[in-house]
């Protein structure tokens, strides 16, 4: 059994349809003499039909465009938001159908822990370093004030490298690199089997990224810990990821072993993705390949249309009129397209 199983995830959020969209629709609408479009009823599709699973120890990277739905799943996974239906399953029990209010006294709550792109969204501007990491000890870990607590919390704040000195310090008095180390000691606290990471480092300058993603590396090596790892970097995530997911516009694009996939896309918008990253360009994906046209609405799109159609490179006419589902592709990756690119035979292979 693995860790984690997600069957068929979808978060749709309800949206008033305001602005350039209302008078866009209203416009297609009266162009269709079809009377004007009311201002509500309408949902945007953060997250559809997601569907993966995470093994004990693994680490599963989460990529795509700004808006495509990572922090959405990231927050579905770890019971922040409601799924507006699908299954999520830990440890062999569906969370999901446990509602997020709920969901902080439930047995597995101490077992996923999130680590937020900004610290600061994690760590009260009223609570010493020293009080935000031994308030999940306390809360979930049942711990009293005393001495363990004491020794738990200055044991935590060694393993993340934050000098015992600082524990006394508000979030004000600490630099971007040492908050980010007292939101991973406190979402560690408990020793989790799933943590959950949304772009944990992006708030930080390059050589402090460095330094706290080889800390990441390491917790993962020393405590056996899962992660479901948000980036917009995809050299990070090749560096601290076995497997990756692509997602478009709230959909899996593709799926698979890290190294399969930057080496040999499938999806059209993996290639794009990957030809954009310099240093993990090979062969004839030198060329960075720029895509062309405005991306589709996520508010009611059309469930019959690929959602890449209108900027795929590839699209045909059956791109529009049939959604593509996820299918294994030669080399171990899934891909939703009705064109994938072809992996080169074995023979060819060898002399590329
Ligand atoms: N609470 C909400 N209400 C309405 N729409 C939302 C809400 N949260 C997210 N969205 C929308 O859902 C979509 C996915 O957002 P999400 O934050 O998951 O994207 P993302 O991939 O994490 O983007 P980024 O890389 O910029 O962080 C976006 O269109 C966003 O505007
Ligand atoms: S199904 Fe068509 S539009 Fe969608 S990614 Fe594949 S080729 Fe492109
Ligand atoms: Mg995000």
């Amino acid at each position: 059994m693995s860790l984690l199983e997600v069957w068929d995830l979808t978060k749709k959020f309800p949206v008033q349809a305001g602005g350039a969209v209302a008078h866009l629709k209203g416009t297609l609408r009266r162009l269709r003499g079809e009377g004007l479009e009311t201002a509500d009823g309408h949902w945007l599709h953060a997250v559809d039909g997601v569907s993966f699973q995470l093994e004990r120890g693994e680490s599963l990277g989460l990529v795509g465009e700004s808006g495509c739905g990572k922090s959405t799943l990231a927050r579905l996974i770890a019971r922040l938001h409601d799924p507006t239906s699908g299954v999520i399953n830990f440890e062999g029990e569906d969370i999901g159908a446990v509602p997020a209010s709920r969901f902080v006294r439930a047995k597995q709550r101490p077992r996923i822990q999130m680590v937020f792109q900004d610290p600061d969204e994690s760590l009260n501007p009223a609570h010493t370093a020293f009080s935000s990491i031994a308030d999940p000890l306390r809360r979930l870990g049942g711990m009293r004030p005393g001495a363990a607590l004491l020794q738990r919390v200055e044991a935590l704040a060694a393993m993340v490298g934050l000098p015992g000195e600082l524990l006394a310090r508000f979030p004000h008095q600490l630099s971007g690199g040492q908050k980010a180390r007292v939101g991973i000691a406190r979402a560690i606290a408990l020793e989790p089997s799933l943590l959950v990471l949304d772009e944990p480092t992006s708030a930080l300058d390059v050589s402090v990224q460095a330094v706290i993603l080889h800390l990441l590396e390491d917790l993962k090596h020393r405590l056996g810990m899962s992660y479901l790892f948000v980036s917009h970097d995809l050299n990070v995530v090749r560096l601290l990821c076995q497997r990756v997911l692509v997602m478009y516009l709230g959909k899996v694009a593709e799926t698979g072993p890290t190294d399969e996939l930057f080496e040999r896309p499938a999806h059209p918008y993996t290639r794009a993705l990957v030809s954009a990253v310099p240093a993990i360009d090979a062969g004839d994906r030198k060329i960075r390949l720029h895509l062309a046209g405005e991306p589709r609405s996520p508010i009611d799109p059309d469930p019959n249309v690929c959602r890449f159609y209108g900027r795929c490179p590839k699209g045909e006419a059956r791109c529009a009129r049939e959604m593509p589902i996820l299918r294994r592709v030669p080399g171990g990756a899934e891909a939703a397209c009705h064109f994938p690119e072809p992996h080169p035979r074995p023979a060819e292979a060898r002399f590329a």
